[in-house]
């Protein structure tokens, strides 16, 4: 079976697959950890409907721009704008930031990811049988200042990613992707079945569906517009590089389109699993970052069955982990082998080596790290920060000029509409939005999420 064009470009085999991968990396702890905390902490209902509006509004639109400059070029993102750009120094530096901005995400990111691991780790082997939050509380706690284990942690994490990426893209990513995503979904919906059934599903549902407008303010709109994007893994590359492995006759609108789809629907099911819960139980749905790790573990101790709920639950978070890191570390992979022609094994081994420093000292900073600040920020935090509100929407707008603006119309369209062998009434709503909707509106946001405006 060929998995390579004509020019020897690596590319996913099946339809299904590509968007398996790309779903897998849209789907993520952005949607199961990120999205109910947040909505939490930020009214429940007003947050989802604003994260809505934002990932029709202007997620799928870039979405497209990124899949129109990464099959288009069929090259890694660095590569891809400056062939585009013909040379413009400018743009390359758009490429840099994202190869940059990857490593940052891989490096906080494995981090939760390895959390996750270790919960699951400690469901299986009963060392997560505790019964009160408070319990849970000092059990987290002592975890992430323990040193060694978080750091351990996100080293085995990034040890299983390795292994998949430097398999390649057919055979690495694409199949686990096919795996993994169908289990993810299964495993989600024994989880709603079993939410819908307790006794404060009512409540939950309606904190999370019924938008109470007074909660709505500018934070608000931040966040939810930055929960978007992160959640689609969007303005960083990712998805320019997915792309370059899509094959000719790829429907890009409408592969955004069921990334979109699909992408929000885990986060709301991820909603729907954990706001009755916690309704049943009278906790507050305001805990925030530790809302996973501490509250559903104390919630499921009381369940029939406990350890199973617990078991599954954080399989489905490293599950849904896994596939993100490969997605993000493919970013930097693909510039490394294309651009400095390097063998994938080096590229990997390179990719890995510095997420594990990044990784180490981000799992150090609970620990005996957490004095070393900068900015008033923590490693991990800071490069969260960085990464996600900066970097990422500057991104989002630099892809949205450039698809809207800088590449010619009909370069674009041709794209969208495979030469115009296929029908797309969206194809001219997305590139309106790139042109004249998205930039302003993130940018917009942008310039207020770091007081500028
Ligand atoms: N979208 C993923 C999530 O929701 C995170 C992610 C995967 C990501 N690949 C990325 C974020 C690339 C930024 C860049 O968890």
């Amino acid at each position: 079976m060929k998995h390579q064009n004509s020019k020897g470009r690596a590319l996913f085999r099946t339809r299904f697959g590509a968007v398996a991968a790309t779903v897998g990396s849209a789907v993520g702890l952005g949607n199961i950890w990120r999205f109910p905390y947040e909505a939490g902490t930020h009214g429940g209902g007003a947050f989802l409907v604003c994260c809505l509006i934002f990932t029709f509004l202007l997620g799928i639109p870039v979405v497209c721009a990124e899949f129109i400059i990464g099959r288009g070029a069929r090259s890694n993102a660095i590569t891809a704008f400056d062939r585009l750009s013909h040379g413009a120094r400018f743009w390359s530096v758009a490429g840099y930031l994202s190869v940059i901005g990857s490593i940052l995400i891989l490096g906080f990111y494995s981090v939760v990811a390895g959390w996750t691991a270790e919960y699951f780790f400690e469901s299986l082997t009963g060392q997560l049988n505790l019964s009160s939050q408070q319990e849970f509380h000092a059990h987290f706690a002592e975890f992430c200042e323990g040193n060694w284990r978080p750091a351990l942690w996100t080293l085995l994490f990034l040890a299983v990613n390795f292994a998949v990426l430097m398999r390649g893209v057919a055979k690495g990513i694409e199949r686990i992707s096919n795996i993994l995503m169908p289990v993810l979904f299964v495993i989600l919906l024994v989880f709603c079945v079993n939410s819908l059934t307790l006794e404060g599903a009512s409540r939950g549902l309606r904190f999370l569906f019924k938008p109470d407008w007074s909660q709505l303010n500018a934070g608000t709109i931040l966040a939810a517009l930055g929960q978007s994007f992160f959640s689609l893994s969007l303005g960083i590359g990712c998805m320019i590089t997915y792309a370059s492995y899509f094959s000719d006759k790829a429907n890009l609108v409408q592969n955004a389109t069921v990334t979109a789809v699909l992408d929000s629907l885990v986060a709301l099911l991820a909603g729907v699993i954990i706001f009755p819960a916690v309704f049943t139980f009278g906790v507050s749905p305001e805990a925030g970052p530790t809302l996973v790790f501490e509250v559903l573990p104390s919630i499921f101790a009381q369940l029939p069955g406990g350890m199973l709920w617990s078991i599954l639950f954080f399989f489905l978070l490293t599950i849904a982990s896994l596939t993100s890191t490969i997605s993000m570390s493919e970013i930097s992979i693909a510039f490394l082998t294309d651009h400095y022609k390097m063998k994938r094994t080096a590229a990997t081994c390179l990719n890995t080596g510095i997420a594990l420093v990044l990784g180490i000292a981000c799992a150090l900073s609970f620990g005996v790290l957490s004095d070393f600040t900068i900015a008033g920020k923590t490693l991990f935090n800071l490069l969260d920060y960085v990464a996600s509100n900066i970097i990422m929407p500057l991104g989002g707008v630099l892809i949205s000029v450039f698809v809207g603006w800088v590449i010619q119309r009909k370069y674009a369209t041709d794209q969208l509409t495979n030469h115009g062998t296929l029908r797309s009434a969206l194809a001219p709503v997305v590139l309106f939005s790139l042109r004249w909707i998205a930039p302003v509106a993130i940018l917009l946001v942008f310039l207020r999420s770091i007081g500028l405006l």
